[in-house]
């Protein structure tokens, strides 16, 4: 007997889903790239009314063809053919209809991305659509679903460029141990679980002012491509139970992202030692980020990095091991440090700056400090310029010059203090 092949074209409706992506399962080759519009696209535009078609006869769904509208361009979302209706027509008539409702909302120009070898092609083809060739498809995915990025909004948040990691110059002590017990585990999970390592939760950096733990706290947000959300104490809320309640509702919030870095710089205002009395919020405040912090590290995908200038006034209890996988001394750059860190800051043309002595003469220069310093110098350049006519780049002695104008944040006795809390409260 002749198979009676009496299908019909007719409107997507919900019902068919089920259908929908048995057909599309089927219509797909192995090995195929996977399709430019993913299936949640697809029905979603399906759904919005964006036009799509299938093709049917009695129950059965033999083919769907979806498209999006953009002004006067649609793009085609999906065509797929059940296998055993290849080659029959259907291909053709589908697109045919499709593209008749495109032509009557407005649509002047119709474009399909598909992988080289599908189903659709074929039809496509015999419908008169040109093969552009020499194109290359780019695809970059945005990890932050739509719901967190509303929240992440509310918090204040927001993802940070790439490449922060790299322009941190020299510090290759601190970029060394920051990588590697930080950044691999967490971006490495797995690998790291298999020989026992479990990705930090919450970590410390300390040291003197200016030499790089907020870039740092940064740099690593940016190397794992997560959100970053600082906490800034002073914004939350007025009044000591006021701002435990705050808290608790930010780290609720923090609960629902899918992966965020949560930064709290000069966390000694919130978490000094309890015996002292307090000027600032109260112990009420300590007590509850004690509280918040175990929490905190049960989810996956998460990592509190919190910074201070004195490590030493921290309540003890805050430092213990289960809160704190790791605390980091970021300290003072070296001669080297100081070199790449110089050679950052000076812009292009360096040739004709001697860095070797400005080197030496930066020893108690934090990072922020040379910046400082060579701003001031290429500053003294501009205006020679300007002011008195007279062309001449930057050079050795307008930074020697600008150093010698500059105070260097560290002294003998912070450094020694740094050394002290190295000794006593390291844990890396
Ligand atoms: N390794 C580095 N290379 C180049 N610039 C750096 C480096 N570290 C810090 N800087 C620059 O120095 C300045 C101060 O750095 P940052 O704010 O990270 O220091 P900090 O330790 O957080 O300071 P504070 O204790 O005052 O909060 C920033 O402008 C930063 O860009
Ligand atoms: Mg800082």
């Amino acid at each position: 007997m002749v198979e009676v092949s009496t299908w019909r074209l007719r409107d997507y409706h919900d019902d068919d889903l089920d259908q929908v992506i048995q057909v599309w399962d089927e219509s797909r080759q192995a090995g195929e790239p996977h399709p430019v519009f993913v299936v949640s696209e697809v029905i979603a535009a399906a759904r919005e009314g964006q036009p799509a078609v299938v093709a049917v006869a009695g129950d059965e769904l033999l083919g769907i063809a979806v498209a999006q509208i953009q002004a006067e361009r649609a793009w085609v979302l999906l065509v797929a053919l059940a296998a055993r209706w290849r080659n029959r027509g259907v291909g053709s008539a589908l697109i045919a209809e499709l593209e008749r409702r495109l032509r009557d909302l407005g649509v002047r120009r119709i474009s399909a991305l598909l992988p080289e070898t599908v189903t659709g092609s074929t039809a496509l083809e015999n419908s008169g659509y040109r093969l552009q060739s020499g194109l290359t498809y780019y695809e970059k995915t945005e990890h932050l679903a739509a719901a967190d990025a509303g929240l992440l909004a509310g918090l204040g948040g927001r993802m940070l460029s790439a490449g922060l990691w790299d322009v941190m110059a020299g510090m290759e002590r601190e970029k060394r141990i920051i990588e590697r017990r930080i950044v691999l585990p967490l971006a490495e999970p797995e690998l790291a679980n298999r020989y026992g390592v479990s990705p930090p939760k919450a970590v410390i950096l300390f040291g003197p002012p200016g030499t790089g733990k907020t870039s740092f706290a940064k740099a690593v947000a940016s190397r794992l491509d997560w959100p970053f959300v600082e906490l800034f104490p002073s914004r939350l809320a007025v009044g000591d139970a006021g701002l435990a309640a705050a808290l608790r509702e930010v780290f609720a919030e923090l609960a629902e992202l899918e992966s965020v870095l949560l930064f709290i710089d000069e966390v000694e205002e919130i978490a000094a030692a309890r015996t002292v009395p307090m000027t600032g919020p109260g112990h009420g405040v300590t007590n509850e980020l004690l509280k918040l912090i175990p929490g905190f590290r049960e989810h996956d995908d998460r990592l509190l990095i919190c910074a201070t200038n004195s490590v030493r006034s921290l309540d003890q209890a805050f430092l213990r091991p289960g809160r704190f996988d790791y605390v980091i001394p970021v300290g003072p750059p070296d001669a080297s440090a100081r070199a790449a860190i110089w050679s950052r800051y000076l812009g292009p043309p360096t040739d004709a700056v001697d860095i070797a002595r400005l080197v030496a003469a930066s020893e108690m220069f934090t990072p922020a400090d040379i910046e400082f310093a060579a701003r001031k110098g290429a500053q003294a350049a501009f205006e020679r310029e300007v002011v008195h006519r007279e062309r001449r780049p930057a050079g050795t002695a307008d930074y020697l010059t600008a150093i010698a104008d500059t105070r260097p944040t560290l002294t003998g006795q912070a450094i020694s203090e740094f050394d002290e809390d190295i000794e006593n409260y390291a844990r890396i």
